[in-house]
């Protein structure tokens, strides 16, 4: 049973409670051209998962408090949903189909990257969350759950991460972030 599923997401009230956000309707999108952010090989939509339908970050990207890469999260995560729901609209049946395509096929979406530091930089992922709070994506990642699509918000440049470390009284010692 999914929609129930959905419904008794642990979190998915509190989440809204604590962040004020109402139940955001998301709005039909015809043209995608003119998105922020790079086309990825699915159109999955935050702001339908996250805004409108509540689904806690966590519960897609639910290795961010414990290891060091978040992860995007598997088909097997979303199939779990998708066997039953299978869309509202013709362009979400026709996203969705694509889900379950690859699934049968047994071929995830290679989903492009788009934040990233280099390799001579070290951002230890869930150590930020730890210390910053599990509502604190919206600081670095910008409003995710009205995002159609993501794109990068912060320059993740070394003076952003600086200028952080300095309000927060984290060491800013070159070794820290370099090796
Ligand atoms: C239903 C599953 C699901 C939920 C819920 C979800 N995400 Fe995602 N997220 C994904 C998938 C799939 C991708 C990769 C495709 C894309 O970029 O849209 C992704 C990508 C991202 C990225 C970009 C990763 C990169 O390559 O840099 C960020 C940042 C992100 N999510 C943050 C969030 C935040 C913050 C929330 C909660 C407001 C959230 N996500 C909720 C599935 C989810
Ligand atoms: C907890 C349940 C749940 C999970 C997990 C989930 N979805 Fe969805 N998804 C939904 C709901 C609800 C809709 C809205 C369906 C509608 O009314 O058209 C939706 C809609 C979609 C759509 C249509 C366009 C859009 O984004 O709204 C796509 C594509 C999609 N999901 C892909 C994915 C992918 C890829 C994953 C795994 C990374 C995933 N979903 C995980 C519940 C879920
Ligand atoms: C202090 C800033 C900061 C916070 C807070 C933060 N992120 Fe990130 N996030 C980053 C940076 C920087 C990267 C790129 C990391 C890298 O390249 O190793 C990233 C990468 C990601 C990615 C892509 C990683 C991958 O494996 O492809 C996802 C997904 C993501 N973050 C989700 C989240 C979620 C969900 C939250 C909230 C629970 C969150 N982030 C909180 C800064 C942050
Ligand atoms: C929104 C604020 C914020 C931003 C932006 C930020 N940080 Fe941090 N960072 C923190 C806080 C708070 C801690 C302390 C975590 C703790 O106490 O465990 C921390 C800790 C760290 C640590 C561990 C420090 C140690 O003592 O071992 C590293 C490494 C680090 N950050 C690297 C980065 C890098 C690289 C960036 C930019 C890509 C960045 N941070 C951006 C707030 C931030
Ligand atoms: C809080 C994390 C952090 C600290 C502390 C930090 N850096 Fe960086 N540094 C970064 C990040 C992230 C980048 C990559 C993004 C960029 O180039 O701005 C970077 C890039 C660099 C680069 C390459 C610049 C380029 O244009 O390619 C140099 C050189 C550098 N840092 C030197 C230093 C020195 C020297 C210190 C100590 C005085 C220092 N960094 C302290 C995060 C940090």
């Amino acid at each position: 049973m999914v929609v129930p599923l959905v419904l008794a997401l642990p979190g998915a009230g509190a989440l809204a409670a604590q962040t004020g956000n109402q139940r955001a309707q998301a709005p039909v999108i015809s043209d995608t051209a003119d998105l922020d952010g790079p086309r990825q090989p699915i159109f999955f939509r935050h702001d339908v998962h996250s805004g409108q339908d509540q689904i806690p970050c966590m519960y897609c990207h639910y290795s961010v408090a414990v290891s060091s890469e978040p992860g995007i999260p598997s088909l097997q995560t979303c199939i779990g949903c998708h066997q039953l729901i299978g869309g509202s609209t013709p362009s979400h049946q026709a996203e969705i189909k694509k889900v379950r395509d690859a699934w049968r096929e047994r071929k995830p979406p290679e989903w492009i990257r788009i934040h990233a530091v280099p390799g001579f930089v070290r951002f230890p992922h869930q150590r930020h969350i730890k210390a910053l709070g599990l509502q604190s994506c919206t600081k670095c990642h910008g409003d995710v759950q009205r995002m159609p699509q993501v794109y990068q918000v912060s320059t993740l440049r070394m003076g952003w991460c600086v200028r952080c470390h300095v309000e927060n009284k984290v060491s800013r010692d070159c070794t820290v972030c370099h090796y």
